[in-house]
């Protein structure tokens, strides 16, 4: 089977995956309709491309919190990898490596922080935080993250509980039981593992905009928050001091009618102005994409389920083969409107007053 756009890896693992793994890569929340409208907004806007600009030489370059990246996309943070590839996040971590590129490790992973660091010493990675009611179990993954040398940490802010995702329900998804949350092992009293994995009810529901200030007081790490969708938090994350903000509705696994997120991210560029960087995820799956978000105030994209169909087709090969796809895709997409380099690309790139 010839792989050649990202959808060649999503038909693969639907047909290769267990029933029960692809259903849950593939969940959004509800009737799906914000997981499925992140794809269909990107195909409302359209190009303002120009000509004659001498694309002979192409950089794709740029820099998040300051460290380069050689394309700007990155790896959302998902949990369970051991579901698409036996050697799971440690994968991960090699092929964004490779590629040179940002991994955001997630709490729920099913290989430790440890394992990660320890399997692409030296690679750019972020570690993505929930937060449990039990603190001391969040603190201590704060902490270990920075001292494993993780560069930033994000805190998702979406999921004070987990959407109804239909096909999980119906599956009675669980972890298979050699699988385990390596992070969270021994964290919490009970055999109860019935969400996802873990005891009913761990997350904390009560975290508010407060709860940055006690992140700020655990550790030196760049503070990303993830989840964001309107002006007003927008402006809320930068006053409370966060490093970066993370346009994201985790896939359309959260709030169903949630805004698609390269629809939302004109207004959270609008009220940041500047101040902090912004980032995207969801629904970007062609360079193209990747292209009309940066257009839009984008630093830099990730990609949540295509790295888990790359993971799925061969592992840290695949991903790297979803990677190269789509930076090659983006780099044709940078030409063919008329951008040399990252700096090039701006808002005249679309139709604005078409969105
Ligand atoms: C996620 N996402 C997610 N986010 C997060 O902060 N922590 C997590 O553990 C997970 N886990 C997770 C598992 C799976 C299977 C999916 C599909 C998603 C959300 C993820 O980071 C990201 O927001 C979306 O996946 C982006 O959308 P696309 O690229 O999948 O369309």
């Amino acid at each position: 089977m010839a792989m050649v756009c990202l959808l060649d890896f999503e038909a693969y693992a639907e047909k290769y995956l267990p029933k029960i793994a692809w259903d849950f890569f593939a969940a959004g929340a509800d009737e799906c309709s914000t997981r499925d409208e992140n794809i269909l907004a990107y195909k409302r806007i359209r190009f303002r491309p120009r000509m004659l600009r001498d694309v002979s030489m192409l950089d794709t370059r740029t820099k998040i919190l300051g460290t380069e990246i050689s394309f700007p996309v990155g790896i959302a943070p998902t949990g369970f990898h051991q579901l698409a590839w036996p050697d799971g996040e440690k994968s991960t971590a090699r092929a964004a490596k490779a590629m040179g590129t940002c991994y955001i490790a997630s709490t729920y992973s099913t290989c430790s922080l440890e394992e990660i660091a320890a399997a692409a010493p030296g690679g750019f990675r972020w570690f993505q935080l929930y937060i449990h009611r039990n603190r001391a179990v969040s603190r201590q993954l704060v902490q270990q993250a920075e001292a494993l040398g993780f560069q930033g940490l994000v805190l998702t802010a979406d999921l004070p509980y987990t959407g109804k995702r239909r096909n999980d329900v119906r599956n009675g998804f669980r972890l298979p039981p050699h699988m385990k949350l390596k992070n969270l092992e021994g964290a919490f009293e009970g055999d109860d593992r019935s969400e996802y994995g873990l005891p009913p009810n761990s997350l904390d529901p009560s975290v508010t905009w407060d709860d940055i200030y006690w992140l700020r007081s655990l550790t030196h790490l760049p503070i990303v928050i993830k989840g964001i969708l309107t002006k007003e938090d927008a402006e809320l994350a930068v006053r409370h001091g966060v490093q970066g903000i993370i346009v994201s509705n985790h896939g359309g696994r959260q709030l169903d009618g949630a805004p698609a997120t390269i629809d939302a991210l004109v207004e959270v560029v609008e009220a940041v102005r500047d101040r902090v960087e912004v980032y995207l995820d969801g629904g970007i799956r062609k360079g193209s994409d990747v292209l009309k978000a940066l257009a839009l105030g984008a630093k830099c994209v990730f990609i949540g389920r295509p790295a888990l169909w790359g993971l799925a087709y061969k592992g840290e090969e695949g991903l790297q083969d979803v990677l190269r796809i789509l930076r090659d895709e983006f780099r044709l997409s940078m030409a063919l409107a008329g951008c040399a380099s990252i700096s090039e690309i701006g808002q005249d790139l679309v139709q604005f007053s078409k969105l």
